[in-house]
């Protein structure tokens, strides 16, 4: 073959190469359709409107429309953070993303191993919000702090969510002083109320029915 014929394969080549849809690009998401309802993610079937706090579903959508990322939905256990940020992923105008921290954390290191595909750059093309819910479940090490550190850097000014139980004082001594400060360089949400989960402890009829005590002297 000779040369400018080698060099039409080759240019024909690196063509049909660039003509293919790239899997890491999320430039491509569609909006969804007016009216469209997205399912929860996993583990959120249950997901009922009654129980949500539409006020902080409120001031969640209007941080996002103002694009104060990550916006960090905290508070004590039970009040509901999870479902919430169900319920903004189902709302989200964007594909979104949700992913416990967990297993987030686990995706990545398996990813580093070369037993799946690198989350980040699909991280930083993702173009809907993206939650972590839960992050700092767990004991904190060097490695899940680099993981959040990095994180916070290829999602920096984008729709981002994270959920805890961490107050914003508390990030820099679980976390460090780096990552609380990128967390906080967004916007905060405090959600508080009863322990939705222990709630039935003040309800007498539900006492009856749920709690037994054996071995009660008469
Ligand atoms: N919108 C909802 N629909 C149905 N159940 C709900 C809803 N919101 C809260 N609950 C109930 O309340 C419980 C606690 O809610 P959730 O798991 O969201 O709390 P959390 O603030 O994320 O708690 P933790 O900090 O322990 O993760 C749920 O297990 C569920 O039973
Ligand atoms: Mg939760």
């Amino acid at each position: 073959m000779d040369e400018q014929k080698l060099g039409d394969v080759v240019q024909a080549n690196v063509q049909s190469m660039l003509n293919q849809p790239r899997t890491t690009n999320y430039s491509a998401e569609p909006e969804l359709p007016d009216g469209w309802k997205r399912k929860p993610p996993r583990g959120y079937e249950s997901l009922s409107d009654d129980k949500i706090n539409m006020d902080a579903l409120e001031e969640i959508k209007r941080l996002y429309n103002e694009k104060l990322f990550p916006i960090y939905l905290y508070g004590p256990t039970g009040r509901g953070k999870s479902f919430l940020a169900a319920r903004v992923h189902i709302a989200a105008p964007l594909w979104p993303r949700f992913e416990s921290y967990g297993d987030f954390i686990e995706e990545t290191i398996q990813a580093s191993k070369g037993n799946g595909y690198a989350p980040w750059e699909r991280l930083r093309e993702l173009k809907g919000i993206f939650t972590v819910d839960e992050i700092g479940v767990g004991v904190p090490n060097d490695w899940k702090n680099e993981i959040m550190w990095k994180l916070l850097e290829v999602r920096r000014d984008k729709p981002l969510l994270l959920t805890g139980n961490l107050t914003p004082g508390e990030l820099a001594k679980h976390f460090d002083a780096r990552i609380a400060s990128r967390i906080i360089a967004g916007s905060l949400v405090e959600l508080d109320g009863v322990d939705q989960r222990s709630n039935w402890l003040n309800d007498k009829s539900e006492v009856e029915r749920r709690f037994v005590k054996i071995g009660k002297k008469s």
